[in-house]
């Protein structure tokens, strides 16, 4: 190459790397935050201190998130005057979440919902989990995802939405998990009002993951009166009855002429204390509903409360949803400001693979490979019923 082929091959780098430079620089002018995240200290737990991050969007819509157990500590949505109302049950400090509670509000894994006796079998290997429901296992065991401390990274989605990233390394044999597994859950709030949960993992093991969130919703606000009065419209045809120990049976039944049937828009109250052998074994609703069309463009969920005229649609990736109506909630715990959590003061959308999925050979499978990436998302979306 000669001095003159030389410099022109330098100077159309430079004008190369320059383009490149101003496309990157275009590209972050473009997308500016829309919103805002605060960070403020939750507190300390026996494994370290955690935070409290409040993550606004444009329309005033606010959620409160800690690193301890990626919980969503508080949801303030507009209500039908335009009042913000929180939404879902929790403590107003670390150390209500530090104490016994039924999962308010937490990230839960590494297997969502219930596993028969503690027990399943990959590539011959045995594996035996914690029994923490009766003979069942149950939420990843005695110290599960809820447990754990995250790491937090404050973000923005390629739209401009905050985020909140939680990362966490579940070791291998952690809770009796084969598998060393990197997690990240990433919550969004977008300007459609959606609180967004995008879950996923890798492991070096095969191993089982079913990831969700356990927020107990009341629509009315968590100081307001119980679900009862709810209504719901469910998008599942089918359901997975269970033993007397919440065990699926293995069987897809159908809801219609049953109390599962929310194919119309129905209020919790009407069948939850129906004279029906699967009611009585939840104590009400616990039952994993099977998704017609598990999809983030159409709902599989609306919930509605008159009361307040705020409105819930929710939308999922997942097959399952685990419908949960707080029958184990018994007035023992005092809550935010100070408010009694009675029975059935909130209800939970848990999506999910079905329960028990690693010993169901007929359920979809919850099994992860090295090299696979588990993916999940849902989101929840906050609207004010048009005809009030
Ligand atoms: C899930 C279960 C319920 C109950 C709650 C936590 O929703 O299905 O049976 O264990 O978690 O109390």
């Amino acid at each position: 190459m000669n001095i003159y082929c030389k410099t022109l091959f330098l100077f159309a780098i430079t004008l190369l790397g320059c383009n490149e430079k101003k496309v990157e620089g275009k590209a972050k002018e473009e997308v500016k935050l829309k919103g805002s995240i605060i960070k403020s200290d939750f507190g300390s737990t026996p494994d370290g201190s955690v935070d409290l991050y409040t993550i606004a969007n444009e329309r005033g819509m606010k959620v409160a998130i800690t690193n301890y157990g990626g919980i969503v500590q508080s949801l303030m949505v507009p209500d039908k005057t335009g009042v913000l109302l929180d939404v879902v049950l929790g403590f107003d400090n670390i150390e209500g979440y530090l104490g016994e509670h039924p999962y308010f509000g937490a990230v839960i894994g590494r297997y969502g919902n219930r596993i028969a006796k503690g027990r399943f079998t990959i590539d011959s290997l045995d594996y035996d989990l914690a029994t923490n429901n009766g003979p069942n296992h149950l939420h990843g065991g005695d110290k599960g995802f809820d447990k754990v401390i995250w790491t937090a990274e404050q973000s923005m989605s390629g739209e401009g939405f905050p985020q909140l990233k939680l990362r966490y390394v579940s070791a291998d044999g952690e809770e009796g998990y084969p598998g060393q597994l990197s997690v990240e859950v990433v919550y969004t709030l977008t300007d459609d009002n959606d609180l967004r949960i995008d879950y996923t993992a890798r492991t070096d093991k095969t191993t089982h993951v079913n990831l969700t969130n356990h927020a107990y919703f009341n629509l009315a606000g968590v100081d307001g009166d119980d679900i009862l009065n709810h209504e719901m419209k469910l998008e599942a045809s089918k359901y997975t009855p269970v033993d007397n120990t919440l065990i699926p049976t293995g069987a897809l039944a159908e809801v219609a002429d049953t109390p599962f049937d929310f194919s119309s828009f129905t209020k919790i109250a009407k069948g939850i204390d129906a004279d029906d052998r699967q009611i009585k074994y939840g104590g009400g609703y616990d039952h994993n509903f099977v998704l017609d069309e598990p999809s983030m463009a159409l709902p599989f969920v609306t919930v509605r409360s008159h009361e307040s005229g705020v409105i819930m649609k929710a939308f999922t990736t997942e097959p399952g949803v685990q419908f949960y109506t707080g029958n184990f909630l018994d007035g023992t715990i005092n809550g935010k400001g100070g408010v009694v959590y009675g029975k059935r003061s909130a209800l939970c959308l848990e999506t999910q693979h079905y329960p028990d999925s690693p010993n169901q050979k007929d359920f979809p499978s919850t099994l992860l490979k090295p090299g696979e990436t588990y993916r999940s998302t849902t989101a929840y979306r906050f609207q004010v019923m048009p005809s009030l």
